[in-house]
């Protein structure tokens, strides 16, 4: 099977299977660090259960991926792999990475310098500054987008071709777009990444992280990177995500059908200032601010305030509230948009928004 001429709904389902006469149709969870009369060690080699998502993960991405124990394990392993001095990195964007660049600025480790990412010119002249002062194979474009949490959307094919241009290497968060939504290595991408925590999981019962790229010098860099810092996924997760995979097409074009329907009620809504969904993401900003906000989070009964995203279940949270977020609307609510029945949705929506 040549996963190149299928498509992504059934790349989603076939691939990462066993084969031959009698193997189970799914690949079982291998819970093994030790392997009878072989070197392999699972932190070094792998297991099975992890090779089998990054089959199907890579195929849909069209590169190679290799699996972490988190978004976040991905996202430090990139950094470790890639050795920039400089990220680039969008103003607003998820607060958890930008406070690892922080943290590593603290320890001058690398600096980071913070654009709009929806202004491709004005990142790609940031780009060029950057490699003239650090050299091009120093710099690395961070391009989260759609951005955590107001959703802004860069041109992801015009940044990676500009930074190609330039030398400079790319990384795509494309934890929020899926890869329904964005194929980032077709794009141009060095390395594109999720937090598979969220839509690919689809269920929120895990934490994995996943990255792709097309390089095979950074594909072992990445897994050199997996190795020796560690943070390898569990075999349990890495079944769960696969199976979560299995059903990422369907549940994302739902959960978009329900978002792109919800944003439009919401922008007819007279307490919304502003709403806009990408895919099944849906981020909005009540006029009245932030107490709003927090009496609409507090008063849905179908819909959960929670932080984490990418479930069956719809889920909302105002992002003002942390201090990572605090350059963001007071009163912005995200919603990650489940595939609930849309009119059960927006009554708890509507009524929380009287509340
Ligand atoms: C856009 C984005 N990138 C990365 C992460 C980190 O992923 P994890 O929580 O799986 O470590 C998150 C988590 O919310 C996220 O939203």
């Amino acid at each position: 099977m040549n996963p190149e001429n299928l498509s992504p709904r059934t790349i989603a389902v076939s691939v990462g299977r066993p084969s031959g006469d009698g193997a189970p149709i799914n690949q079982p969870i291998v819970l093994a660090s030790n392997f009878r009369n072989a070197p392999d060690y699972a932190r070094t080699d792998g297991t099975e259960s992890w090779q089998a998502l990054e089959h199907a993960v890579g195929a849909l991405e069209g590169g190679r991926c290799v699996s972490f124990a988190s978004g976040q394990g991905a996202v430090s392993a990139i950094i470790f792999a890639l050795r920039p001095r400089v990220v680039i990195i969008p103003t607003v964007s998820y607060l958890g990475v930008r406070k690892l660049f922080e943290l590593m600025g603290a320890r001058d480790q690398l600096d980071t310098v913070q654009v709009e990412i929806t202004d491709t010119p004005g990142v790609l002249a940031e780009v060029e500054r950057r490699t003239l002062v650090h050299g091009a194979d120093k710099v690395l474009l961070w391009i989260e987008s759609p951005t955590n949490p107001t959703l802004d959307e860069g041109d992801v094919a015009a940044l990676c071709a500009g930074a190609a241009r330039l030398g400079a290497r790319t990384a795509v968060d494309s934890t929020f777009a899926t890869p329904m939504g964005q194929r980032a290595l077709a794009d141009g991408a060095t390395v594109v990444m999720h937090s598979g925590t969220k839509f690919i999981g689809g269920h929120s019962d895990l934490m994995i992280g996943l990255a792709s790229t097309t390089d095979d010098a950074v594909h072992d860099a990445l897994v050199e990177a997996r190795t020796f810092v560690g943070a390898t996924p569990g075999a349990l997760e890495a079944f769960l995500a696969l199976r979560g995979l299995r059903t990422l097409p369907i549940r994302y074009e739902a959960s978009t059908r329900n978002a792109t329907e919800l944003a439009a009620r919401l922008r007819a809504h007279p307490g919304v200032e502003w709403a806009k969904n990408v895919g099944p993401m849906l981020s909005f900003i009540l006029k009245d601010g932030a107490s709003a906000a927090d009496r609409a989070c507090a008063s849905v009964r179908v819909i959960v305030q929670a932080t984490s995203l990418g479930g069956v279940e719809s889920t909302m949270e105002r992002r003002q509230k942390y201090a990572g977020d605090a350059h963001v609307n007071p009163g912005l609510i995200r919603m990650s948009v489940g595939i609930e029945d849309v009119e059960d949705l927006w009554r708890d929506l509507s009524s929380a928004l009287a509340s």
